[in-house]
Formats: structure tokens, sequence, C-alpha cells
């Protein structure tokens, strides 16, 4: 079985990407679950319902969340409903709306998918969250008589060192797990010992010769002279596709390899 874990979607250039990659990329990997990170999908700031329904055209069939998801509340609904392939991340306080894991059915069986937020991530210092080492665990416990294919975990976070630690802590428990929130891939995509992908950051899909997917007309004054301004998208130049193709035994819900897929388009 092959799952691709897509990295951040940033904007309409990164809709753009995977708009253009995704059909054949399905195809030539054989692939048969996209599952993609979609916090940065409508101007950078969280997934509105239109943009959700937009990446499910383009194949993607569930997404994960991260620091940005609930900037827009109009994706509260659907984050709460089960049947949604869409989560938030999971250690947010209880009473956050929506929830995060889910459950999507495949032919091969279903798959678990967790969403987790680090501990240190720059701009969500404000919100407060629950060690996602426990709250992983919690509902590792909580599912493991449900019988599925896969557990895919997302790891949206800024520290290498938590972005690293929590693939060995999950090795051997779940099928891949998976980092993003850097927008810059790293090159360490490994099978760990006991049989769980890891990658550090996935990287993201949108436009290459930018800040992270941020105008660098729009970032650079702010840096070097101090001055306010505000975080504009960049849309057109060259565009990046980065993902993980994660490869796994049904019967053991492990990963038997792992290979990036790097993708421009001019
Ligand atoms: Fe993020």
């Amino acid at each position: 079985m092959n799952i691709l874990y897509v990295g951040d979607i940033m904007g309409e250039a990164g809709i753009d990407t995977i708009t253009t990659l995704l059909p054949g990329i399905k195809k030539d990997k054989a692939v048969d679950l996209v599952i993609a990170q979609a916090e940065n999908v409508s101007g950078g700031k969280g997934v509105t319902p239109d943009d959700f329904n937009r990446l499910q055209a383009a194949g993607v069939d569930f997404c994960t969340g991260g620091n940005w998801t609930m900037h827009q509340q109009s994706i509260f609904a659907l984050l709460s409903d089960p049947d949604e392939p869409i989560i938030r991340p999971a250690n947010y306080p209880a009473d956050t709306p929506g929830l995060g894991y889910k459950y999507i059915g495949t032919p091969q069986g279903d798959v678990l998918v967790i969403s987790l937020l680090g501990q240190i991530v720059g701009r969500d210092a404000d919100k407060p969250t629950d060690n996602p080492l426990h709250v992983v665990d919690k509902i590792l416990e909580e599912e493991k008589d449900v019988a599925r294919a896969a557990t895919i975990v997302n790891f949206h976070g800024d520290f290498s060192s938590e972005k690293r630690v929590i693939g060995y802590y999950l090795d051997g428990r779940v099928t891949a797990i998976i980092g993003d929130h850097w927008h810059v891939p790293t090159a360490d995509a490994m099978v760990l010992p006991k049989g769980t992908a890891h990658q550090t950051d996935v990287g993201m899909c949108g436009s290459l010769h930018s800040s992270l997917g941020v105008k660098l007309e729009s970032v650079i004054p702010r840096w070097r002279d101090g001055r306010q301004t505000v975080n504009q998208l960049e849309q057109g130049g060259t565009l990046q596709f980065n993902a993980l193709l994660i490869t796994l035994d049904p019967a053991t819900g492990l990963a038997t390899g792992c290979e990036r897929i790097q993708q421009y388009i001019d």
C-alpha cells in the first residue's frame, strides 16, 4: 500500500502546484491515499470549506492541521464531523472545536490520521498545547483494538529536536510520523529501526523563490529596516512540490520504505 503525505500547501500557488502535479504522481507511484497539510491553503492562514473542496477536487483525500488551522472559523463544523476528512492538532485544550484524529477508509483498510502540534512553535506561544507525547500515547491506547491498515501521524513543529525525537518515540508503534511547518524539506527520510517511516520536515507546495511562500518584498524590509509590513503570498515563478511517499504492509501497519518526492514547475 502506498500513502503520499504532501507538505504544506501554501495559498493559490500551492493549489496550482498540486492541481497540476498530483494526478500524474498518483498514477506513476500507484498512490492509494493522499494526505496533505492544509493549514496554509487560504491566504496562508487556515483553510476555508471552499478551498478544502478544491483540494479534494485536486486529488487530496485527507487534510492535516497546524498552528493556522483554527484561524478560519468557517471550517469548524467540518473539523468536528468525524466523517469529514480534515483535522486540527490533537493536543489543543479539550474544549477546542474539532477533532485531532479521524479514520479514513481505503480498499486496503481504514487509516488512522493524527495531527500534533509541537510545543515550541514561534508564533503560537499564546495558544496552550498539551504534551504531544502524552496525547499520542492516549490516542494509540484508546484506538489499540480498532483494526486498521495504517496509522499516520503529522507533527507540526519548529524545533528539530522535538521533530526528530518524536520519530524515535513512536518507532514501531505507527506507520509514519512526518514533520512539517518549516516549508523546507529535510534530507533525512528513512524507515526507523522498528519500522516507522520518518522525515523531520516534508517541505511545502507553492512558490519556490520566496520566503517560505511569502513575497520577499514583504519580508526583507521588515527584517532589514524594522518596517511594519504585511505578509503577501508569492503567486508566480517556479513552483515546488514536496511530499513523502510511504510504502507499507497493511498486515503489520509498518512501513517497508519511503521516498521523498520533489518536483518543480517552471
Ligand atoms: Fe505552520
